[in-house]
């Protein structure tokens, strides 16, 4: 029976584990992390992730062949295959601070794997990690084991969260990359054929070491590139009369170009994009190619004013001053779907509008009032690290409130935004809102799910990002 350990229960770790725990039977799977709550999570009714369908199959394999344990070593020591997805911060401070990959973590895990093994491994780098990472690794592993086998391969996920079981089910490809050595191939026809039991053979792509873990940092790059475009043209649109939905829609027929990610928002989030493009970024610089890395550059700073320019429609359509008016955050996830606020656009926002001394009433239906407050409190980039380093309790922001319901959180508001494209959003009694609200009563909507048809007739004022301006805005000050 093959063995497989994942250290690091984290997004990536745990589904993926459990869709192979699932798809292989006679695989045993066991996942480790070193954070104890995390790992009873993954043992309880209510798992640590919220991802759809991903319940159903953790209760189908959990205690047969799928198992969850803080016990590092022991699993490690027994496994033929190691997958190591811990988490890869962004550097805070020292060479490459606000940019380069913080690997301590990696590191450790690394030295922990030359430590107890005492058989031949596969060493498997799951989470993003910069170019060149495996042959840092592969010197940690030779270098302090004795006389064991390892062979490193890069195979990053390219699951994106809130579909993570469908993309896992039926991914467009599996990258697996190695070593050009007889050694090294053999490493990755083993890791095929765990993929070979529900992927088919030909949508697995084997490469390089190099070309694997660039590969995963330039798709995403390429991801956030067609956001920012888009995003760039929705400012443009506003200034024109142009309407982005239409725009996209009529570029993205074009086949070379496609119509997927195509969407104007306020903004890209998540714990990728911004990251690798960094990486990516830093990559260049060190490679002394600084044409390059600001051309990526310009992917991220068309994010953050897209962001910018948002908090700026808000305050500038209610009369120039959002001092102590309420308005409702309706979102905070990066998404829909998924619990996860890491990078989510609603951050920058809600910080702008505090900012203005804006008074805030947030409601997401998958995130905690507790980790709104921390998001709120944290500094740039703290996000990735073990929430011990993080501030332990968040002296809360004062003029936040985190409350269970739409209706609650948008009454006697001056306005709304709305930051996640959750599909209840769709559907709220807009006349109800509207009726318990402040006027002029104002939407302003972030992902562009809202009626503005609807919403005006009922006496709403509202702004759609890249969409031909409300009247009313458009007699305000031009927003840069
Ligand atoms: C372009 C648009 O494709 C077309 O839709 C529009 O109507 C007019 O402009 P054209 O300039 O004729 O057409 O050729 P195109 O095939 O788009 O190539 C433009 C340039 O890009 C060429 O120099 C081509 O060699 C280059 N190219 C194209 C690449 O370098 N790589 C590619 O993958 C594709
Ligand atoms: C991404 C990649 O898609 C995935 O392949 C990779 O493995 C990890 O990073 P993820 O961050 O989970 O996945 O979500 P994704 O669906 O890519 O969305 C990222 C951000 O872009 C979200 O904030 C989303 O709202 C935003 N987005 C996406 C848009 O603003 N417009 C779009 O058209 C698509
Ligand atoms: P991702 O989104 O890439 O899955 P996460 O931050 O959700 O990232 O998950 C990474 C996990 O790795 C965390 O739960 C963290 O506790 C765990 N981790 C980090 N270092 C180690 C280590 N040395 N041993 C075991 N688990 C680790």
């Amino acid at each position: 029976m093959v063995k497989i350990c994942c250290i690091g229960a984290g997004y990536v770790g745990g589904p993926t584990m459990a869709v192979i725990a699932l798809k292989c039977p006679a695989i045993e799977v066991a996942v480790v992390d070193i954070s104890v709550s995390r790992i009873n999570a993954w043992n309880s009714d209510t798992l640590p992730i919220y991802e759809p369908g991903l319940d159903e199959v953790v209760k189908q394999c959990r205690g047969k062949n799928l198992f969850f344990s803080t016990d590092v070593e022991k699993h490690v020591f027994e496994a033929d295959i190691v997958f190591v997805s811990v988490n890869t911060p962004t550097k805070t401070q020292g060479l490459g601070a606000g940019k380069a990959a913080d690997l301590t973590y990696w590191e450790s895990a690394a030295r922990m794997i030359a430590d107890v093994s005492k058989s031949d491994k596969i060493v498997v780098e799951k989470s993003t990690v910069p170019v060149k990472t495996a042959e840092a690794i592969e010197k940690i592993l030779t270098h302090n084991s004795k006389k064991i086998n390892f062979q490193i391969l890069s195979n990053p996920e390219f699951l994106a969260e809130g579909t993570a079981i469908k993309d896992l089910f039926n991914p467009d490809r599996v990258l697996i990359g190695g070593r050009e050595t007889p050694d090294g191939q053999k490493a990755i026809q083993a890791l095929k054929d765990v993929y070979a039991h529900w992927v088919p053979v030909d949508r697995i792509i084997c490469t390089n070491l190099w070309s694997a873990e660039l590969s995963k940092l330039a798709a995403n790059a390429f991801l956030a590139q067609r956001i920012s475009s888009v995003n760039a043209m929705s400012a443009l649109c506003e200034a024109t009369g142009a309407d982005v939905t239409q725009v996209s829609h009529a570029v993205g027929k074009d086949t070379r170009i496609g119509p997927k990610f195509l969407n104007a928002s306020v903004g890209f989030g998540g714990s990728c994009f911004q990251k690798d493009i960094l990486n990516l970024v830093y990559i260049c610089e060190c490679n002394g190619l600084p044409d390059v890395a600001n051309y990526w550059k310009q992917v991220i700073k068309v994010n953050d004013y897209q962001k910018t320019r948002f908090v700026n429609r808000v305050v500038a359509s209610m009369f120039n001053t959002v001092s102590g008016k309420k308005i409702a955050i309706l979102g905070f996830a990066f998404k829909k779907d998924t619990g996860d606020t890491r990078e989510t656009p609603a951050i920058d926002v809600c910080k702008g509008l505090l900012g203005d001394k804006a008074k805030l009433s947030i409601y997401d239906p998958q995130v905690t009032g507790d980790q709104i407050q921390r998001d709120l409190a944290m500094k740039k980039f703290d996000w990735d690290h073990p929430v011990h380093l993080q501030p332990l309790s968040p002296t809360s922001v004062k003029e936040v409130s985190v409350v269970w319901d739409a209706y609650e959180a948008t009454k006697d508001a001056h306005g709304i935004c709305i930051m996640t494209e959750w599909d209840e959003f769709k559907t709220l009694d807009y006349q109800k809102i509207y009726d318990n609200m402040q006027k002029p009563a104002f939407v302003f909507d972030g992902r562009n799910i809202v009626d503005v048809e609807k919403l005006r007739e009922i006496g709403f004022i509202v702004y759609s990002i890249g969409k031909p301006l409300d009247p009313w805005l458009k007699d305000m000050p031009a927003v840069a």
